[in-house]
Order: C-alpha cells, then sequence, then structure tokens
C-alpha cells in the first residue's frame, strides 16, 4: 500500500485519535512505551534482589544481557546491537560488574551515578550523569550506576552484540555472588540465572516496587 505525505499525516492524526493502525512493513519494528512499561523483568539479574540494587529491566531489542531466562524482547528481528531501559528508585541499579562488549547508557529521567574500576573491588572514578547525558563503558571496565534522585528514574541502555548463556555475563564482583547468594540467587557457569524455590513470590514483590505494574 502507498500513500501520499498528506495521506500518511492524516494516518498519523487518526492514529492519534484512537483509530487502529496499520504499520504494513513496519509491523513489528515500533515499540511504544505504554506496552514497554507493562512488561517489566523485576528479577533480570542476580543482584536484583538485592536492597540498592532493585529495579526493572525492560528488553526492547534482543536479550539485552540478562541472566533470567524468561521474557521476551519487543523486537526479535536481528540487530547489530541491543537495547534495554531501567527503571529504579532512588539509590538503585545495577552491582558492580563487568561484560566482554560495549555497553552505553543515556538518562531519561533523573541523574543517574556511574562508577568504574580497572579491577572487582576496587572503584577508581565516578562522575554524574544528567538527564540526556551519554556515557560508553569500555569491554572489560569494572562499572556500576545508581539513580541518585528522589523518586524513580529511568535510563536508556544500548549493548554491542553478543551472544547469551555461552559464559557468564555479567562477571560480577565477589562481594556481589555472596549477597545475591544470600537470598538464594546464583548465575551457572554459562552465565544462567539459578532461581531460588520462592522466586515466584520474590518477583511479585519486586514487581510491586513501583506501585503500578
Ligand atoms: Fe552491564
Amino acid at each position: 500500500m502507498t500513500s501520499t505525505p498528506n495521506e500518511r499525516t492524516e494516518a498519523t492524526s487518526s492514529q492519534q485519535g484512537g483509530a487502529p493502525e496499520d504499520l504494513g512493513a513496519m509491523t513489528g519494528n515500533v515499540v511504544r512505551f505504554a506496552d514497554l512499561k507493562s512488561r517489566p523483568i523485576p528479577l533480570m539479574f542476580i543482584d536484583s534482589i538485592i536492597p540498592g540494587h532493585q529495579r526493572h529491566n525492560y528488553a526492547v531489542i534482543g536479550d539485552t544481557a540478562s541472566e533470567n531466562d524468561s521474557y521476551e524482547p519487543f523486537i526479535t528481528s536481528p540487530h547489530g546491537f541491543q537495547v534495554g531501559v531501567v527503571r529504579a528508585r532512588q539509590g538503585n541499579g545495577p552491582a558492580y560488574h563487568t561484560h566482554d562488549y560495549i555497553e552505553s547508557f543515556l538518562p531519561l529521567k533523573g541523574r543517574w551515578r556511574f562508577y568504574w574500576g580497572e579491577s572487582a573491588d576496587k572503584v577508581d572514578g565516578e562522575t554524574i550523569l544528567e538527564e540526556f547525558d551519554y556515557v560508553t563503558l569500555p569491554p572489560k571496565l569494572w562499572r556500576g550506576f545508581e539513580c541518585i534522585d528522589p523518586g524513580e528514574s529511568w535510563i536508556f541502555a544500548v549493548l554491542e552484540k553478543h551472544e547469551v548463556y555461552e559464559g557468564k555475563d555479567p562477571y560480577w564482583a565477589p562481594s556481589v555472588i555472596e549477597k545475591a547468594r544470600e537470598y538464594g540467587f546464583e548465575a551457572s557457569e554459562n552465565g544462567k540465572m539459578i532461581k531460588p524455590d520462592n522466586f515466584a513470590e520474590l518477583e511479585r514483590q519486586m514487581l510491586d516496587q513501583f506501585g503500578d505494574a
């Protein structure tokens, strides 16, 4: 189906007015924020249960480095990169970890503190990202981050393409592994989450952390 630019404008207007949408060749390539928000992954990683690291992850394109394998990304067609979104309350964010590939971030809401280091037991530097600032983290560098503003914050992530469940990913600092173990969470040698018996109950609790899941 073809249309003139004017017809396309009308189609957009009617879609905004609630009429059914026909994306044609773009079917499956548009992700609405309302849909994204309704599909959080509350325990995507073994640290997601630890106070100070609790968050909701959202998989927009590809696997986005999950240890928990029970979720569906919105876009699964091959891309040369992967896209995720993270939502967290003040003082929460991913614990100290690293990857074999690049990951980069852009705060959408709130300010986020990033800290990094050459080894798992030492932080060498930190910076605060304002909304719409950008940071890219090289492979192997240890990193963690947290939102620092009151309420909840959001951050957008782009990850270099990588294979999943071929090894540990992320690599967690030993202190993080120890803490996650206290809650019954482990990661296998191929990077898959080994879930505690009460996983469903914990997942429900973490789903409720923003009060609108
Ligand atoms: Fe990461």
